[in-house]
């Protein structure tokens, strides 16, 4: 009997192969679920939570591509493809700039339920799907796939990875309601989301897209700064009326910032206290 699971080497997409997934997997899902929507109420972008409605993303279990994809390609022509877990780089670029979002297939165990390194379907789906219901950051994806390919010519990757890390990761939007979660890190993490929010350590720093592609960042604990933008009309402006060839090649012998950095020239929101990094350090 052939594998039911096809990889196909060129675009890494396989089957979600649903009708796979275990009745613990989708309870899984479901205590996820539940738990960071009730701690998203007050903290996620309006937009977020509305994008987790209008895509019925808690219809019970895990969800099934084809059902989202109906609702997402209506919406912004935007779907969801399944991939095994992290892609090359090129292959994660093509696949947004044709509008198509790789999710992870699998997901994570009773043991992993707060925290693991590879994004899985909860991560991907419940972080990064709903904002794709919304044109304008559905358009900003696109962009970012295009600008990826584009940046691999120029080899400053690692500054368009980073203006990734702070928006779409880990992001924070204002709203009327004040600042707000938008960025898929934090908002499928249950400690990050209280913390990006709340807490008093970490800096929160207006957008701005030559500080964001400057700063460093760091992938194994809370961030130590978040750039809030006004809007995702504002980052598209920002980032997609803007021909990086020029930035990039003023970034290639500029100076990186660390990830704690306060800058004269910034537009602060809030300062942070930097106790829980320090804390961490001296722990
Ligand atoms: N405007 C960018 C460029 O010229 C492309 C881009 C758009 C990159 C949006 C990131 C986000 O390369
Ligand atoms: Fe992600």
């Amino acid at each position: 009997m052939s594998s039911h699971i096809t990889v196909r080497d060129d675009d890494y997409v396989i089957d979600q192969n649903w009708s796979a997934y275990t009745a613990d997997d989708h309870a899984i899902w479901d205590f996820l679920y539940r738990r960071q929507v009730g701690i998203l109420k007050d903290r996620a972008d309006p937009a977020m939570l509305r994008g987790l409605e209008t895509l019925n993303l808690n219809r019970g279990g895990i969800p099934n591509f084809e059902q989202i994809n109906i609702e997402l390609r209506a919406r912004t022509g935007f779907e969801v493809v399944a991939v095994p877990g992290l892609v090359p780089d090129e292959v994660f670029f093509n696949h947004l700039a044709n509008r198509r979002f790789p999710a992870g297939q699998f997901i994570r165990t009773r043991q992993q339920l707060d925290y693991l390194q590879e994004p899985d379907i909860f991560h991907d789906v419940f972080g990064h799907v709903p904002l794709l219901t919304d044109p304008v950051f559905a358009n900003y994806m696109e962009a970012y796939g295009k600008g990826g390919l584009r940046a691999m010519k120029f080899g400053r990757l690692k500054n368009l990875a980073a203006l990734y890390w702070y928006t779409v990761e880990f992001g924070l939007i204002e709203t009327p309601q004040g600042v707000r979660i938008y960025g898929a890190g934090i908002s499928s993490s249950k400690d990050e989301s209280i913390f990006a929010i709340e807490d008093a350590s970490p800096n929160r720093i207006r957008f701005d897209l030559e500080r964001v592609m400057r700063t460093n960042y760091r992938i194994d604990d809370f961030q130590q700064t978040y750039f809030v933008i006004r809007s995702y009309d504002d980052l598209f402006r920002a980032t997609v009326d803007t021909d990086f060839a020029p930035l990039y090649a003023s970034l290639a012998d500029g100076e990186t910032h660390p990830a704690d950095a306060i800058l004269p020239s910034d537009s602060i929101v809030t300062a942070g206290t930097q106790a829980y990094a320090k804390a961490k350090s001296s722990a």
